[in-house]
């Protein structure tokens, strides 16, 4: 492996020279500068990110936590976030968690371990253990997602309430009374507030709340599709169903044409996340929009200055959602052409 000293001969330079044109931590002579270069060109050297880091004390890394990384919505989540950090010189390593703690915790000790700058961190659960072990070891990180009940962190949410409640009062206004919901495991706060915000929405109306039209799926489609089945078999059935997410709602759809529902005439059915993929079922899904480009950037740039300046107080962002109505709740023909839809 060739050394700072070989290319600081080579060029005719001292190691001082060579190692600030690596870091660009001092002005060096376009002349200087280009013998520099040409000189780790033809050793072949590359500097050794290890030894960098431990000097700087940084290792221009983050690391992402999430649970599950086949689900679209983190996916695309993960894209935004990775292209903000790369602007601002970071590098990522995802790490899916499966909704498993103990891999949670796996990951958390790995990531500290590789002495990554920060962390933005989705939780797997309501546990706030991996959390408190981060803030306990002074290692920056933001929540994004899922909110913990713990001491002041920085995090990035979306308005769940409020999502649960625009999917809820669009399908009353559309004259539905008897709305179904496929809720999200409980013990997370996208589930439990998205709940909340379909129930102001039926007591606003007065609409009763019948336990028996909200089931519990797992946010991914085939649990969607198998309470869909049981919400049909119901007599009088729903005629409307609100998914607390888009996976689940690709499950309902399924679940409807096996059963000759058509959709939206015989079944409405909302979605949450909005998912690229929300724009090519059939009929596309009307779905609640999360903001996940502004919560990738927000995340990012929250955590790039807390790795700055660790003292800095702790902020919460709340992001808005928005009800993005397509044929799966209105025909295209009934639909004002200036309605947001995203896609056909
Ligand atoms: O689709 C996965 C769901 O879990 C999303 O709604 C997101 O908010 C996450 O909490």
């Amino acid at each position: 492996m060739p050394t700072i000293r070989e290319v600081a001969q080579q060029a005719g330079v001292s190691d001082a020279t060579v190692s600030h044109v690596i870091n660009n931590t001092r002005f060096v002579m376009p002349g200087t500068r280009d013998r520099v270069l040409a000189a780790m060109s033809s050793l072949n050297y590359r500097p050794n990110a290890l030894a960098r880091s431990l000097r700087q004390g940084k290792t221009n890394t983050i690391g992402l936590i999430l649970p599950d990384s086949a689900n679209p919505f983190f996916a695309e989540i993960s894209r935004c976030i990775e292209d903000e950090a790369f602007k601002l010189g970071y590098s990522v390593i995802l790490c899916n968690t499966e909704r498993d703690l103990k891999r949670e915790q796996f990951y958390v000790d790995v990531l500290s371990k590789k002495q990554v700058d920060g962390m933005i961190f989705i939780a797997a659960g309501d546990q706030v253990d991996s959390l408190n072990f981060l803030l306990g070891e002074g290692i920056p990180v933001v929540l994004i997602d899922r909110d913990l009940p713990s001491r002041e962190v920085d995090a990035v949410l979306s308005d769940n309430q409020k999502g649960g409640y625009l999917a809820t009062r669009h399908l009353i206004d559309l004259g539905h009374t008897r709305i179904a919901c496929i809720a999200g495991p409980s013990n997370i706060t996208p589930s439990s507030e998205r709940i909340i915000g379909y129930h102001m929405a039926l007591e606003e109306s007065d609409l009763p709340y019948d336990e028996e039209l909200v089931l519990c799926g797992d946010y991914h489609p085939e649990s969607g599709m198998q309470i869909t089945k049981e919400f049909l078999a119901q007599d009088p059935r729903p005629t409307a169903i609100f998914a607390l997410n888009d996976l689940m709602a690709l499950g309902a759809l399924r679940a409807a044409a096996e059963s000759g529902c058509s959709v939206p005439e015989d079944l409405a059915i909302v979605g949450f996340d909005d998912i690229e993929l929300a724009c090519y079922t059939n009929p596309p899904l009307t779905t609640i929009s999360q903001p996940k480009e502004e919560t990738g950037i927000q995340a990012v740039n929250l955590l790039a200055g807390r790795i700055s300046d660790k003292t800095l107080p702790p902020r919460r962002i709340v992001l808005q959602p928005q009800l993005i109505i397509r044929g799966s709740t209105v025909l295209k023909k009934d639909r004002d052409v200036s309605e947001n839809s995203g896609c056909g």
